[in-house]
């Protein structure tokens, strides 16, 4: 296997919270590799933003305690560069595309002002290059009259048209690495294909990596290569997507498989995962599922429980002590 792009070992991001500190992403790891993409899923608060912004250095200090681990990029650890460093790392070779789009656009700039200076700090274009470039890219996101558009502020444009800014944003500098967090969510079908078919060019042409924060698990099949199944800050699941759709081992990834919204309109009773997910100030002792599990025992109820193994399948593992076959 070619060298990872990125490369996460052990990345965890502590909060103060109401005078604890707890770790809201726990001891994550995984690779991302050049024209491949990773698709981290689990249920709303789950930690999956938090561990985009966590890669990102984005996350504010306090109430965050600087994340630790490695974020390893051309042999650099992200986490201990300086913040000048990171600036001229950050939205141009590793760009983000945010759930939501109000946090990246600033309302005093113009959207074309806006992609400019991204086009002047990281590709050093300038004047009608610069613009030419930021123009080229609206129209590839499928903004209409793009030359108009330039000159709208933010607040001029609907909620699906400033997405669209945002991922113009992102995408303009021709990343390495796209983090792109509920990326078309807000988008309806047909924009939603061509934002998809507009990150699979690039991916192909340039080699793109893609860490895929999604709910939308046909986006999953569609886009993965490889998945994360994440639960209360931590994976509990991970494998090639086909294997993971295939043989689903953690008894979350089943249920929350079994309640995504294809599979209600096809059964006649709704599913829906028992409970909810515990906030960081309440994550259980052992097992942080067994609240909600079927299967739970009672090794489940203290201890951390290991990632095991699934049957022959290659780097396919689980959190779970079902899959203890020692
Ligand atoms: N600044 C903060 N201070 C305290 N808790 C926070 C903060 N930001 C997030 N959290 C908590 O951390 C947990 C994970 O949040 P995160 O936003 O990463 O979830 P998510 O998986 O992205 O969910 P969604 O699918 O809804 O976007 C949640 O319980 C959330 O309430
Ligand atoms: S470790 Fe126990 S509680 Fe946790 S998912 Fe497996 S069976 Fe369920
Ligand atoms: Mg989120």
């Amino acid at each position: 296997m070619p060298e990872p792009v990125l490369k996460v070992n052990n990345l965890t991001t502590r909060l103060h919270m109401e005078q604890q500190v707890i770790a809201i992403v726990d001891d994550l790891s995984f690779e991302l590799h050049a024209g491949k993409t990773l698709a981290l899923v689990g249920e709303s608060g789950c930690g999956k933003s938090l561990t985009a912004l966590s890669l990102m250095r984005i996350l504010p200090h306090p109430p965050a305690l600087p994340s630790t681990g490695e974020v390893i990029y051309q042999n650099r650890n992200l986490l201990t560069l300086s913040e000048k460093e990171m600036r001229k790392i950050r939205g141009g070779r590793i760009a983000m595309i945010f759930q939501d789009p109000t946090s990246a656009l600033n309302p005093v700039y113009s959207i074309g002002e806006q992609l400019v200076e991204v086009a002047e700090m990281h590709l050093q274009l300038y004047g009608d290059d610069a613009m030419q470039r930021a123009i080229n890219t609206l129209a590839e996101v499928g903004i209409p009259s793009p030359q108009e558009r330039f000159f709208s502020y933010p607040h001029q444009l609907s909620g699906g048209m400033r997405q669209r800014v945002m991922i113009a944003m992102a995408l303009m500098c021709e990343p390495d690495v796209l983090i792109a967090d509920e990326p078309t969510t807000a988008l309806d079908v047909t924009i939603q294909a061509q934002i998809l078919d507009l990150i699979r060019a690039l991916q192909k042409n340039r080699g793109m990596a893609v860490l895929l924060i999604t709910h939308d698990m046909g986006i999953v099949a569609e886009m993965a290569d490889d998945v994360i199944v994440m639960y209360a800050a931590q994976a509990v699941e991970r494998g090639s997507a086909l294997d993971t759709f295939d043989h689903m081992a953690h008894p979350y990834t089943q249920e929350l498989f079994a309640s995504r919204p294809a599979m209600q309109q096809a059964k006649t009773r709704l599913h829906t995962i028992k409970g909810s997910v515990p906030s960081p100030q309440n994550f259980p002792q052992g097992c942080r599922f067994n609240p909600r599990c079927p299967y739970v025992m009672p090794r489940c109820l203290e201890g951390a429980v290991p990632m095991f193994p699934i049957e022959t399948k290659n780097h396919h593992t689980a959190k779970c002590w079902l899959h203890d076959k020692s």
